[in-house]
C-alpha cells in the first residue's frame, strides 16, 4: 500500500506532441482514483508514465516515499490491468496467475498460497485447471485481475479494463471491482472514457481534457459543482443544459430584488424568452451560460414558471421520460417522471430551484460563483 503523488507531470512525445501538460495530484494510500476524459485526452499516457512504460518528460511521480521517474516498471511495485488482458491461451487459469511470480523466482508454496487466495476473492477457485477458452469474457477479465492481485502491489493501474465486455457484463464487473477494492484497499488509478464508471467507482475523479486537468473531486462534488462547461457536459447523461443568457432588469418583489435573465438565441441576440423570479439578487453575472441539469428542470403551474419549453419530442423510458424542446430557441432537455403527461407540441411551464442553477463564463467556460 502506498500514497502516490503526481507533481507537474508532463509528457511530450517525439514530434512535439504534448499529451500531458503538467498534472498535479496527491493520492492518499488506499484511494481509488478514476482518470476520465474523452479519447485522446492523455489518460493512457499519464497512466503509462506512472507504470514506467513511458518516459516522463517533466515533473515527478512519487510512489510511497520514492521518486520513481528513473525506475524500471518491475521496480515500481505496481500491477497493471489492460483492456486487452491477453491471457496465455495454453496455460491454465492457475498458471496464468502464477506465471509472473514464477519468473520472479518466488517459492512454490508462496505462489500457491497467493494464487489460491486471489482465486478465492475472485470466485475463480473452481476454475483453476481450466484454459482461458473455457471461460466467459467476465471470468477471463477476472483472471487478468487475479494476475495483478497475486503480485500484492502497492498500486493497481487499470487502463479501460472493462471496455471489451458487453454492457451487462460491464455493470457486473464494475460491482465486482468496487467490492474488490473494498476488501483489498489497494491504492488504484483507473482510466476510463465512461462517465458512469467514473461516477460509480471513484473515491475521487480527475477529469482530463486535452492533457489538462479540468477538475478533481469526489463524484458528487464534480456532478453538483462542475468547474467548467466541459465537465458539466461530460459528466451526466443527458448532459447539463447550457443556455446563453444576459442579465435583464432587476425587478423588486416581496422577497427582495429578483433578477431576470434573458435567453440569447442561436444568433447571439436576446430573445423574448426570459428566466424570471431568480432569487439570486445582484450576484448574477452580466453575460453567462446558465447550466441546469435535465433532472432539475421542474414542470410547474404557469404562474410559477421561470421559463417555458416548447416540447418537440418525448422519449418515454419507463421510470423517466425525457422531454426535448426549445427554450428561447435553445435546445434543452428535461428529465421528467415516467408518468408525467407531457406531449410533443406542448408548451411546458418550468421552474428550477436556485441552488440547481449553474453559471459559466461564456468565453472561458469556467464556473462563476453566483
Ligand atoms: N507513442 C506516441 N507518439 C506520439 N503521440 C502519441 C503517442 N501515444 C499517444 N500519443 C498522442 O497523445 C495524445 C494522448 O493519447 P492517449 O494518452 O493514448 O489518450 P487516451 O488514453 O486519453 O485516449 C493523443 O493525441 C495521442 O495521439
Ligand atoms: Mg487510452
Amino acid at each position: 500500500m502506498a500514497k502516490l503523488s503526481l507533481r507537474n507531470v508532463q509528457k511530450t512525445y517525439a514530434g512535439n506532441v504534448t499529451a500531458v501538460h503538467g498534472i498535479d495530484m496527491e493520492i492518499a494510500d488506499g484511494e481509488f482514483i478514476v482518470i476520465v476524459g474523452p479519447s485522446g485526452c492523455g489518460k493512457s499516457t499519464l497512466l503509462r508514465m506512472v507504470a514506467g512504460l513511458e518516459t516522463i518528460s517533466g515533473g515527478e511521480v512519487h510512489i510511497g516515499d520514492r521518486v520513481v521517474n528513473q525506475l524500471e516498471p518491475a521496480e515500481r511495485d505496481i500491477a497493471m490491468v489492460f483492456q486487452n488482458y491477453a491471457l496465455y491461451p495454453h496455460m491454465s487459469v492457475y498458471d496464468n496467475m502464477a506465471y509472473g511470480l514464477k519468473i520472479r523466482g518466488m517459492a512454490k508454496a508462496e505462489i500457491e498460497q497467493r494464487v489460491r487466495h486471489a482465486a478465492g476473492i475472485l470466485e475463480l477457485a473452481p476454475m483453476l485447471e481450466r484454459k482461458p477458452r473455457q471461460l466467459s469474457g467476465g471470468q477471463r477479465q477476472r483472471v487478468a485481475m487475479g494476475r495483478a492481485i497475486v503480485r500484492e502491489p502497492s498500486v493497481f493501474l487499470f487502463d479501460e479494463p472493462l471496455s471489451n465486455l458487453d454492457a451487462k457484463l460491464r455493470v457486473q464487473m464494475r460491482l465486482e471491482l468496487k467490492e474488490l477494492h473494498r476488501r483489498l484497499r489497494t491504492t488504484s488509478l483507473y482510466v476510463t472514457h465512461d462517465q458512469v464508471e467514473a461516477m460509480t467507482l471513484a473515491d475521487r475523479m480527475m477529469v482530463l481534457n486535452g492533457g489538462r486537468v479540468e477538475q478533481i473531486g469526489t463524484p458528487l462534488e464534480v456532478y453538483s459543482r462542475p468547474a467548467s462547461t466541459f465537465v458539466a457536459s461530460f459528466i451526466g447523461s443527458p448532459p447539463m443544459n447550457l443556455i446563453p443568457v444576459t442579465r435583464n432588469d432587476l425587478v423588486s418583489s416581496n422577497a427582495g430584488p429578483q433578477a431576470q435573465m434573458r435567453v440569447l438565441g442561436a444568433d447571439g441576440q436576446p430573445t423574448d424568452a426570459t428566466l424570471g423570479h431568480l432569487p439570486m439578487g445582484l450576484h448574477l453575472p452580466e453575460q453567462a451560460l446558465l447550466g441546469l441539469r435535465p433532472e432539475h428542470v421542474e414542470p410547474c403551474a404557469p404562474e410559477d414558471a421561470i421559463a417555458h419549453i416548447d416540447v418537440r419530442v418525448v422519449e418515454a423510458l419507463g421510470a423517466d421520460s425525457y422531454a426535448y424542446g426549445l427554450l428561447g430557441g435553445q435546445q434543452v432537455v428535461a428529465r421528467l417522471d415516467g408518468h408525467a403527461h407531457v406531449r410533443a407540441g406542448e408548451r411546458l411551464p418550468v421552474t428550477a430551484s436556485a441552488d440547481h442553477l449553474h453559471f459559466f463564463d461564456r468565453e472561458t467556460g469556467k464556473r462563476i460563483e453566483a
